[in-house]
């Protein structure tokens, strides 16, 4: 069976980290966001993956050939001239899914979930429809694609992406299963498989949803992606728990990379992931954030619901709130003071910042 994983698109609301590597590069606890996703389709028995990319391609390719043997999967790169939405990817790759005949999955890059893919399988064999859809219940729906369903079959009666006035509160989580002769709807042209193709399925009866019961968050901005990675971190205590970090200094869910360094006398949690290699120096109080690879936090800084982009340095007593997102390679002086602030790739800060602003 092969799968479609759309990465493309330029992943501004992820900026500055998508500044320095495509947003399925950027890690997810301590992982590649695609690969979360590779890992899983590999679980069901799927055997070649396309990524369909129009967005640094070079990048990719060394990416697929290093995981490619690490994880025994063929994964081939279906390279866009133009960005061709999230249907005419597939139009794009079209004579590679007809080769094995069945379905295939198609999911979206930028999200995580329980991934309840074998679930998904059964369910689109049971129905006999030409697509199945995930879906998942939100507070929030208008930022997404909202499902409309016969609550006993699961057949889709609507689909509407984005929708202005409230419709429902179940959105399509962005994996699918998809027959064949779904393609044959789709020409090679920028096309949306959310505005144009799932509506027309769905008014021909053709379209069935699968609701998740497990957790899932678009991790596509940086309050999402945080707010994904405590879920996250929440499974893994339920479903492999020594993997987390245990220790009078740990609060809660805590997940480290291999050599980072924990200084003395720090309080490391909840909801904390540290990047391989990070070097944290004694005293220092870390709460909901992410600190990629090759961090250097030193001492009695403080840093809470904040992202730390690649091989950066927090100076010492700094103090990072609010939703700051550093890019890579960012300095910040001792006793700084930095909330909210999104700070571009190589800057060297200097003085405090006390509200949100973008530094470039
Ligand atoms: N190859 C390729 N080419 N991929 C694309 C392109 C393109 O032109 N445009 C977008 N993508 C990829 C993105 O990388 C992402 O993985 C996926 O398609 C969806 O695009 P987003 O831009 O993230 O869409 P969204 O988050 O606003 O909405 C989508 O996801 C929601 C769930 O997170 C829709 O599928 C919604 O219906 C859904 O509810
Ligand atoms: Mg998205």
């Amino acid at each position: 069976m092969k799968a479609v994983i759309l990465v493309g698109g330029f992943g501004t609301r992820l900026r500055p980290l998508t500044l320095s590597m495509p947003k399925p590069l950027v890690q997810f606890a301590n992982k590649p966001m695609v690969l979360h996703q590779i890992e899983a389709l590999k679980a069901v028995g799927v055997t070649e993956v396309i990524l369909a990319v129009n967005y640094q391609p070079q990048i990719m390719s060394s990416f697929l050939e290093e995981y490619e043997t690490k994880l025994g999967i063929k994964i081939t790169c279906s390279q866009e001239n133009e960005p061709l939405g999230t249907a005419g990817p597939l139009a794009l790759a079209r004579e590679k899914l007809l080769q094995s005949h069945g379905p295939f999955f198609v999911l979206n890059s930028d999200i995580t979930c329980e991934y309840p893919l074998k679930e998904m399988l059964e369910f689109h064999k049971t129905h006999g429809g030409q697509a199945s859809i995930l879906v998942t219940k939100v507070d929030e729906p208008s930022r997404y694609g909202v499902v409309l369903l016969d609550e006993d079959t699961g057949r889709v009666k609507k689909f509407v992406e984005k929708p202005v006035a409230f419709v429902g509160n179940k959105i399509n989580a962005g994996i699918y299963v998809l027959n064949p002769s779904v393609l044959e709807r789709i020409p090679l042209k920028p096309t949306s498989l959310e505005q144009q193709v799932f509506p027309s399925v769905a008014d021909e009866g053709q379209l069935y949803a699968m609701v998740s019961s497990g957790f899932w968050k678009d991790i596509g901005q940086p309050k999402d992606y945080l707010a994904g990675l405590r879920l996250y971190l929440d499974y893994m205590r339920r479903s492999c728990p020594s993997k987390l970090s245990a220790g009078p200094n740990i609060i809660g869910n805590v997940l480290i990379g291999d050599g980072a360094n924990i200084g003395e006398g720090c309080v490391i949690g909840p909801d904390v992931v540290i990047g391989p290699g990070c070097v944290i120096e004694s005293g220092v109080r870390l709460s909901s954030c992410t600190l990629m690879k090759g961090v250097r936090v030193k001492s009695s800084a403080h840093i809470t619901a904040s992202i730390i982009g690649w091989h950066s340095t927090i100076g010492q007593s700094v103090h990072v709130n609010s939703m700051a997102v550093l890019g890579e390679d960012v300095h910040v002086r001792d006793t700084m003071f930095l909330n909210g602030v999104v700070v571009l790739p190589h800057k060297e800060i200097k003085s405090h910042f006390m509200k949100p602003e973008v530094l470039m």
